[in-house]
């Protein structure tokens, strides 16, 4: 059944969202329209409901809206990567900033643009794949699949090395007899091929994650071959090169091991936050900031919103590879870091030792099992967790050490703003919403929100 619809507003995926009235009889009800923008009208055959919303097929733009702009990819559509091409970038801002407002039924600071929209991953990791005929693909999901994988010719998010690298090592994969591998039946070995750089240092990394069943190795030979591989796309450069073997045994967590192939054993950048110049190092398994340009702006803005004292002890939580506890240390008593990852603390070490910083203490392990044993009480606890946010044990925590602020920053406001929900009763009130845009052309956002106690 096909039906003509307005695009008012956006699904949770960023997609356009139209209302529908199948019968006089019927109640109105949304329809997601993939690669619509807020203005279009837009004919749609409508198929399945899925919790209360229509999944459609776009037939026709029969009116553009005011917003909408040529896509710059030839993959738009197909590729899971950005789903907001299409959509002037100003209105891309203004989408976001409403999403911040609605989430949290209070106005947000402007949202701060990113300089430059394109060009500002500095990290990719795309995926070895192969259909039943054995044919070899090696690039990004492509979009509403079930894991098939696009073969990736060009992308606007990342420097142009990105595909350059891609292409050269698909073309070794293509003559070599490795299989990609399979999750269901645990065979072949290839899984991910993941890009990094020091946007502002020019290094470069790549690592190839191959499976740890050992019926599926690699041989010296073959490693070499994608090694030369990634050294043909890189003339006169010296890249970090990692063989990285994921094992997986039930009941266990999985496990990596690195081997250091080629070139110096991590990657450096340096970020201008502040007025100061900081450096950081980054070996291949800890995280990073994806946007540094604006990671810039995310960090001298948290700064700013939390208004540290030089009496503060300051918690830092999930903080990687120490980059808020490297911000904040220089104008505050102390920092405290917590961090899972065991690579990403022995990089904060190095990185606040280069930055020459003697106030920080970074702790190894999950936040919710370390922070009751760590002995000081703090001023301002700054909260950076993953996608899903605070565990019940970490909020309880939390809750429990009571600081008079906290600084709240997420990659997902769904989650952050269900935290602060639970967070507010116990005697906070919501002073800012601040969001910045990490990722353009994409409907994620990154927020901060700062919290104090009355
Ligand atoms: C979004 S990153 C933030 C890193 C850092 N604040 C920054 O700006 O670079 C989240 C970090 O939390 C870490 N992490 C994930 N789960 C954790 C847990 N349960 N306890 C401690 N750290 C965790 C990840 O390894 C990652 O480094």
């Amino acid at each position: 059944m096909e039906f003509r619809l307005k695009i008012s507003k956006y699904s949770k995926r960023g997609h356009g969202l139209g209302t529908v009235q199948k019968t006089p009889e019927s109640l109105p009800t949304h329809a997601e329209v993939v690669g619509t923008v807020i203005g279009d009208t837009v004919l749609a055959e409508i198929k399945k409901k899925k919790k209360k919303i229509y999944s459609t097929t776009l037939k026709e733009i029969i009116e553009p809206s005011a917003d909408r702009v040529p896509p710059r990819c030839k993959h738009v559509g197909i590729c899971g990567g950005c789903v907001w091409q299409q959509k002037e970038y100003n209105a891309q801002l203004q989408a976001k900033e409403t999403q911040v407002a609605t989430l949290f039924g209070q106005k947000p600071l402007p949202i701060i643009p990113a300089v430059d929209p394109w060009h500002y991953r500095n990290k990719m990791e795309y995926t070895f794949s192969q259909n039943k005929d054995g044919d070899k693909f090696l690039g990004l999901i492509i979009a509403r699949s079930r894991g098939h994988v696009l073969n990736l010719e060009e992308c606007h998010l990342t420097a142009s090395w990105f595909v350059a690298v891609l292409t050269s090592v698909r073309e070794w994969w293509k003559k070599s007899s490795l299989k990609a591998y399979h999750t269901y039946s645990d065979t072949g070995t290839l899984r991910t091929l993941t890009l990094r750089e020091g946007k502002r240092t020019g290094d470069k990394m790549v690592f190839i994650t191959i499976s740890g069943n050992p019926d599926y190795c690699i041989n010296k030979t073959e490693l070499n071959g994608f090694k030369e591989a990634v050294l043909k796309a890189l003339p006169g450069e010296t890249p970090s090169i990692f063989l990285r073997i994921q094992r997986i045994a039930k009941g266990t967590p999985t496990e990596f091991y690195e081997m250091h192939l080629h070139g110096p054993d991590l990657i450096k950048e340096t970020l201008h936050v502040n007025g100061r110049l900081l450096h950081f190092m980054i070996s291949p398994d800890s995280f990073f900031q994806p946007n540094p340009l604006q990671a810039e702006k995310l960090y001298t803005q948290t700064l700013k919103l939390a208004d540290p004292k030089p009496t503060d002890t300051v918690f830092d939580l999930y903080c990687g590879t120490g980059t808020l506890a490297i911000v904040f240390a220089p104008y505050v008593k102390k920092v405290i870091g917590i961090e899972l990852s065991p690579y990403a603390v022995c990089d904060g070490e190095l990185n606040y030792k280069a930055n020459n910083i003697s106030n920080i203490t970074l702790h190894k392990g999950d936040v919710g099992a370390v922070l009751p044993r760590i002995n000081a009480i703090p001023d301002l606890v700054i909260i950076d967790p993953p996608r899903s946010g605070l565990d019940p044990t970490a909020l309880k925590h939390l809750i429990h050490l009571s600081p008079k602020k906290i600084l709240y920053i997420s990659c997902n406001p769904t989650t952050q703003s269900q935290n602060i929900t639970e967070l507010l009763p116990h005697g906070y009130t919501l002073k800012a919403l601040q969001p910045v845009d990490q990722f353009p052309h994409t409907y994620h956002l990154e927020n901060i929100a700062l919290l104090e106690k009355n």
